[in-house]
């Protein structure tokens, strides 16, 4: 058993570097559909059926938690998968609460009605499929009242980044943050909607300028993790993890290493 950790592709493992840092004693289990990458330009009931198999796989590989570490599947398929209903002893979640909870600084169970917070402006960059399913701006309506969010589809650039473009990966971001600023000239904060972009993380920093504060899931999934699995021992998983992908092991470990800066190696699912 292990903490699962899943994505389309590479994007996931930017928070589970950061859970493996935050947690250096749990066993993870990361599982990247590369095959199927990007989710983005998907439809709402197609990134459901593909989540959904994948949890269900990874359930049966023997982890009891799975964290949906992919904004789009989290937008698309969490809620149903949670209403349809769980086996017995698996859980899953998303990613949207804790950086949700950040900007709009509040701890973790804080239900309380949503109040004016710092941030007025916000711009938030995502897939496609994330921006349409409009789940960010629902969940802070949940915590927040007066913030203007400004959302940005970054087509194109999960597809540059599971290629190991980054030549065009950099342009996209350029020419995706131009076309926010365009919109909304000063945020005063700007959310990395999608784990893929952490990668490109400062070329979205240098782009948007040095007084905008970006936030990205990595180490804010990392510390709520750390909290639930204090709560729920018996979602801490023990033994084999491992790294597995549906697409071709050695690329997808090709690519991962060079994000990571240390040797990954994945296997076929
Ligand atoms: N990392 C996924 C996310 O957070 C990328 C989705 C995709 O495959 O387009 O949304």
């Amino acid at each position: 058993m292990a903490v699962g950790i899943f994505d389309s592709g590479l994007g996931g493992l930017t928070v589970l570097d950061a859970a493996q840092r935050r947690l250096p004693d749990v066993d993870f289990l990361y599982y990247g559909d590369n095959d199927r990458a990007p989710y983005g330009v998907r439809d709402a009931e197609d990134v459901f059926q593909l989540t959904n198999t994948a949890v269900h796989n990874m359930w049966d590989m023997g982890c009891n938690l799975v964290i949906l570490a992919c904004n789009t599947a989290s937008a698309a398929a969490l809620r149903r998968m949670q209403e349809a209903g769980v086996p017995e002893g698996k859980r899953v979640l998303g990613v949207f609460v804790p950086l949700i909870e950040a900007l709009t600084e509040r701890h973790w169970g804080d239900n309380s009605p949503p109040r004016e917070v710092e941030v007025k402006n916000v711009a938030l960059f995502a897939t496609p499929a994330t921006v349409a399913s409009r789940a960010f701006q629902r969940e802070l309506a949940f915590r927040a009242i007066g913030v203007d969010v400004e959302a940005q589809a970054c087509g194109g650039l999960v597809d540059a980044i599971e290629d190991g473009d980054m030549i065009l990966a950099e342009a996209l971001v350029k020419s995706h943050v131009d076309a926010l600023l365009r919109k909304l000239p000063s945020p005063q904060a700007a959310i990395l909607g999608c784990t893929h972009y952490p990668l490109m993380q400062d070329i979205f920093q240098a782009a948007l300028g040095p007084d905008v504060k970006v936030f990205s899931q990595g180490n804010l999934v990392a510390d709520s993790l750390a909290d639930y699995l204090q709560r729920r021992t018996d979602m801490h998983g023990s033994g084999a993890g491992g790294y597995y992908t549906t697409g071709t092991p050695e690329r997808v470990s090709r690519h991962a290493t060079q994000f990571l800066r240390r040797e990954v190696n994945f296997q076929a699912v």
